[in-house]
């Protein structure tokens, strides 16, 4: 499958240099269009899998993950070894008729790769933005890119199309870290379609000045994948930057998708801005979109202060860039949105809203996911 001569171990030195990717990239400072920059991306592959007991689906679904490490503190944390990047990248297959499955995986780089400089300055943002959730109403909004593609789990979280099959969530909303929730057993994912009245067959349906009525059309999860980093570290410091799950649906959704991209730094987005939308648990059959600033950033997770309640946990934070390659913008899903924090800075409570960066190993991670084929995740 994978041919060893190709590729080195990833060292220590290499993993540090792949750890400063991120902020090391160089920024599109030169053109006026905020440019996707472009990654060198590790390879991930299975290397071993074991099959494990059946789970027993006994936690409850807690939409909220509190944890009491801020930005100060997730930066103080040392850096990962190599075996702890390779133990955390390791995951659990969870399977529809119940059996579960680890997979140890292997880290490679491709030889001669240069991945630039080390530089991972943390700008402060000084200016505090918008805090605004506006409800998504009508077929036209709904129905069509890029809101079409925020679903709803049946254990009341929110998800988002990133391939044919298959969504991105969150993995507090499959997992508490120590064990299933129940309704991840029967897990489902809900598709917003409008309610047609028999006989009204979807005739002239975009004239109606009231908002349309919805409901949501369910397909069976088959497959589910949770980084072991998420079942160690339950929502400790570590455990918090891998709340990242992806599920393969039993059959194409069918509606267009957004694809996956690494994180860049926030004084790379355009406005220092992120958007997501979700399906908020105080606005039941709303989807709730917001976009805000990003306060502070740490290698693995974005904080924001937007407007969120527990059932957006899962969205897929997302930004518009020029793709230079393409020549054309393109959204893609650069976070996954996790949910609330209390923390404690300098004494006084701050709350913030926390996002987990896709990095260049969870994108190698997830992408193996999607494609089961690493050569099409060479580019983030
Ligand atoms: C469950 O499904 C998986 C994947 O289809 C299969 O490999 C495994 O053998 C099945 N387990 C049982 C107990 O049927
Ligand atoms: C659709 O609705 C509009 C406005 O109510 C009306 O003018 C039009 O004739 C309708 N079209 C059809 C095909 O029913």
């Amino acid at each position: 499958m994978v041919e060893r001569s190709m590729f080195t171990m990833l060292g220590l030195p290499t993993l540090l240099l792949l750890l400063g990717a991120v902020n090391g990239a160089i920024p599109p400072r030169a053109h006026w269009k905020p440019t996707w920059p472009t990654y060198k991306v590790p390879v991930i592959v299975p290397q071993l899998t074991i099959n494990l007991d059946k789970p027993q689906f006994d936690a409850e679904a807690k939409l909220e993950v509190v944890s009491p490490c801020g930005p100060s503190c997730h930066k103080r944390s040392p850096l990962p070894t190599y075996e702890e990047v390779k133990d955390y990248l390791s995951y659990e297959t969870l399977y529809s008729n119940g059996s579960r499955t680890e997979t140890e995986v292997g880290i490679y780089i491709i030889t001669g790769s240069n991945s630039g400089s080390q530089s991972r300055s943390r700008t402060k943002r000084q200016i505090y933005g918008y805090d605004t959730r506006f409800n998504i109403f009508g077929k036209d909004f709904l129905l069509n890119y890029p809101f079409s593609t925020s679903v709803k789990l049946s254990t009341g979280c929110t998800g988002t199309l990133v391939a044919e099959k298959h969504v991105l969530t969150a993995a507090h909303c499959i997992h508490d870290g120590k064990s299933y929730v129940k309704g991840a057993k029967k897990l489902r994912v809900g598709f917003l379609r409008p309610k047609l009245k028999d006989g009204s067959k979807g005739a002239n349906v975009s004239s109606s000045p009231e908002p349309e009525r919805m409901k949501f059309q369910w397909i069976r999860v088959k497959r589910t994948h949770v980084p072991k980093g998420w079942l160690k570290g339950n929502a400790n410091d570590i455990g918090m930057d891998y709340d990242y799950a992806l599920l393969e649906l039993k059959k194409p959704h069918k509606r267009k998708f957004m694809k996956i991209g690494v994180s860049p730094s926030a004084r790379q987005l355009p406005g220092g801005r992120i958007h997501f939308s979700g399906y908020d648990n105080d606005r039941p059959g709303n989807l709730v979109y917001r976009f805000c600033d990003i306060r502070d950033e740490t290698y693995d997770l974005l904080y924001q202060q937007c407007d969120a309640q527990p059932g957006a946990s899962g969205s897929g934070v997302y930004v518009r860039m020029w793709k230079r390659q393409h020549h054309k913008w393109e959204r893609k899903i650069i976070g996954i949105f996790s949910g609330h924090q209390w923390v404690d800075t300098n004494g006084s409570p701050q709350d913030f809203n926390v996002a987990v960066r896709i990095t260049p190993l969870k994108y190698a991670q997830i992408c193996y996911w999607i494609t089961g084929n690493y050569q099409e995740c060479r580019e983030g």
